[in-house]
């Protein structure tokens, strides 16, 4: 038995001034809400530790190379780097493998600086972790390609990557999901999701960015599943307990639960 721990889109803020916009979206409050999280991954003791993206909540204008409030925008990435340097430090302090893949809100040159290149694949715990680093087309649907639809098609058919998988991207594939006016599936989803189905080689494919979170299971048994955002109340985060043979429990948890 292999057990993830997930959780996502935090969009902390605390070196970075100010707040997500919407309220709901406690982002000073995520460093003492880590510290909490840190604790029930003691108590779990799982396996890995994963998180899709939306680590911090960089302002839009300054992932664009502008600065939104005046000051200049070197400022602000520079205190994007020291916000991500405060929650690798806690990763790093877990004691726990972990992967950490970027969202739309994150300054990817700032992660970088920070995690590196945390894309394509590593073994943790049994399986080969596939992490996909995409982007929203200009009508804000993700999409995958170049480098990384290359990668997903190596992972999927390569002879050397034939074993089990669990794929990690902010989007999502499955289901179908328009919210606030915006399709948060990949464009090309449904071929994706065959994709996945026709390799057999991939146990879940775990995401972000959709706020009120999603988990369906496949009639063959492929895991779509994204959490509930951490950054809002009760903070809640998800465990996989992915039996050796096929199978899985997946249990929510909450830090205010
Ligand atoms: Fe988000």
């Amino acid at each position: 038995m292999t057990r993830l721990l997930h959780f996502t889109d935090m969009h902390l803020r605390h070196h970075q001034p100010g707040s997500a916009g919407p309220p709901e979206r406690l982002s000073r409050e995520m460093p003492a809400a880590l510290e909490r999280l840190a604790a029930r991954i003691a108590e779990l003791a799982p396996d890995a530790v994963v998180m899709t993206g939306d680590v911090l909540d960089v302002p839009d204008p300054v992932i664009a190379g502008e600065s939104p409030d005046g000051r200049p925008v070197e400022t602000w990435v520079d205190e994007a780097r020291a916000d991500f340097r405060l929650v690798r430090d806690w990763f790093d302090g877990l004691g726990v493998d972990y992967l950490v893949v970027p969202g739309n809100h994150d300054h990817e040159p700032a992660f970088t600086d920070v995690f590196g290149d945390t894309s394509g694949p590593r073994d943790v715990a049994g399986f080969r972790f596939f992490s996909f680093w995409d982007q929203l087309s200009a009508a804000r649907q993700p999409v995958r390609t170049g480098a990384r639809a290359e990668l997903f098609e190596a992972a999927l058919t390569a002879p050397e990557h034939d074993r089990p998988q669990v794929h990690l991207q902010h989007y999502m594939i499955d289901p179908p999901t328009v919210s606030r006016g915006f399709n948060y599936e990949y464009e090309d989803a449904a071929r994706m999701k065959r994709a996945i189905e026709e390799s057999g080689r991939v146990r879940a494919v775990l995401s972000g960015h959709l706020h009120p979170g999603s988990l369906v299971t496949g009639e063959t048994g492929v895991i779509h599943s994204l959490p509930p955002a951490f950054c809002e109340a009760p903070h809640p985060f998800r465990v996989y307990d992915l039996a050796d043979g096929g199978g899985a429990e997946i249990t929510d948890h909450a830090l205010d639960a």
